[in-house]
């Protein structure tokens, strides 16, 4: 692919160990699912290993087979759908299960309770997880294997989305009645609940583990998540971006006014133009929907706006206000140039889509570079 996805290694650090700090380091679980947020699974694993982490969240067995691959040898909990089929490759590997329904649990406890599993529970997402009122049922049922059973866990559903985080608490009151008979049955086990923006702006959300992933990739949650730490910590929090993506300008080439411009021939040139062709569509994971957003990649630290429609492999610029731009000129698609940037959020702002989204889609071909 003609375009290369740069991952800064000292962000990848300086991100983990604010959260290191805020919630205590052994309580740090950086999620690398989804290729690691699409970041690149084996370069930000290669990182965070010199910081032993002692928990790895993935979402699938097989993202959990390929980090024991690299060699990581802490706890590495699946948090994704648990399924009768996989649970013995799950035990083989050493992976912590997260089960949340009777189907699932049935299934291990016929495959004879193998490996180590988490219960979870649905506090109010309507996703995974069991009810509350079949705690008792559950703690009873998995009484016999206690020693198997290493946590409890829920997920939140709107933290990002407000400022007022009533509904989270009522989650969280919904979890510790759960943890609560759990321990009356007989059993210690640690709790967890909080991903990013929780571990962020809720510190009673913590207990002992904080689920990490956008922001360890250097992206606030959301706005208002931002908002929320900046009302409660009266101080901004310093998390730094780690990728970069870049390409080059392939053809550079006149286009007179009057002429079309891409597929569909949405854009007709009002005034004579200097067009740049780069290498990347929406295949590369450019999200073709971007370019009908005042949308702009970034060429000598200059914004240069997206004219006609996202192709497939290629995308079109105006660079007439910079004559000088020529082949093989470095792009900046997602990242810093110069005193300017264009941010994960704005890329997926204009594709009316999530940073989250964007940034897991972007191509697992494009060649990740560690700077
Ligand atoms: C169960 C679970 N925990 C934690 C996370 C991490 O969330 P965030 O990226 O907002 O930190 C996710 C992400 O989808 C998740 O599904």
């Amino acid at each position: 692919m003609l375009s290369t996805i740069e991952l800064s290694s000292a962000a990848i650090r300086h991100n983990y160990n604010l959260f290191c700090r805020l919630a205590g380091k052994e309580l740090v679980a950086p999620v690398l699912k989804s290729n690691a947020y699409g970041h690149g699974l084996a370069e930000v694993y290669q990182v965070l290993a010199s910081e032993s982490p002692a928990w790895i969240c993935v979402n699938y067995v097989a993202e959990g087979a390929k980090l024991r691959g690299f060699g990581y040898s802490g706890h590495i909990l699946v948090v994704g759908p648990a399924v009768a089929r996989e649970i013995p490759a799950a035990s083989a590997l050493d992976l912590d299960l997260v089960l949340g329904n009777q189907a699932v649990l049935a299934a291990w406890l016929q495959a004879g309770a193998p490996g180590r599993i988490h219960i979870k529970f649905d506090t109010g997402m309507s996703r995974q997880g069991f009810a509350l009122s079949e705690a008792a049922v559950v703690a009873q049922l998995l009484r016999p294997h206690s020693a198997k059973i290493v946590g409890l866990c829920t997920h939140f559903a709107n933290v990002e989305d407000v400022t007022d985080h009533g509904y989270a608490t009522k989650q969280l009151e919904i979890f510790n009645r759960a943890a609560q008979v759990f321990a009356d049955a007989g059993f210690q086990l640690m709790l967890h609940a909080a991903s990013s923006a929780s571990a962020l702006i809720m510190a009673t959300s913590h207990f002992d583990l904080v689920r990490v992933g956008i922001s360890l990739y250097g992206s606030w949650p959301s706005p208002l998540t931002r908002v929320s730490y900046l009302q409660l910590q009266n101080q901004v929090l310093d998390l730094k971006p780690v990728l970069s993506w870049r390409t080059e300008v392939t053809t550079v080439k006149p286009v007179a006014a009057g002429q079309f411009i891409g597929y569909g021939c949405t854009f007709r040139a009002i005034r004579d133009m200097r067009v740049a062709v780069l290498p990347v569509g929406y295949y590369e994971g450019y999200p073709r929907i971007a370019g009908e957003a005042a949308s702009y990649v970034l060429i000598r630290g200059a914004r240069c706006p997206i004219v006609g429609r996202i192709c497939m492999n290629m995308m079109m610029v105006d660079t007439t206000h910079l004559p000088a731009v020529e082949v093989g000129d470095q792009v900046t698609l997602i990242g810093a140039d110069g005193n300017d940037e264009v941010s994960a959020q704005d890329l997926a702002g204009w594709a009316r889509t999530i940073h989250y989204e964007l940034l897991t889609r972007l191509h697992s071909d494009i060649p990740r570079q560690l700077v």
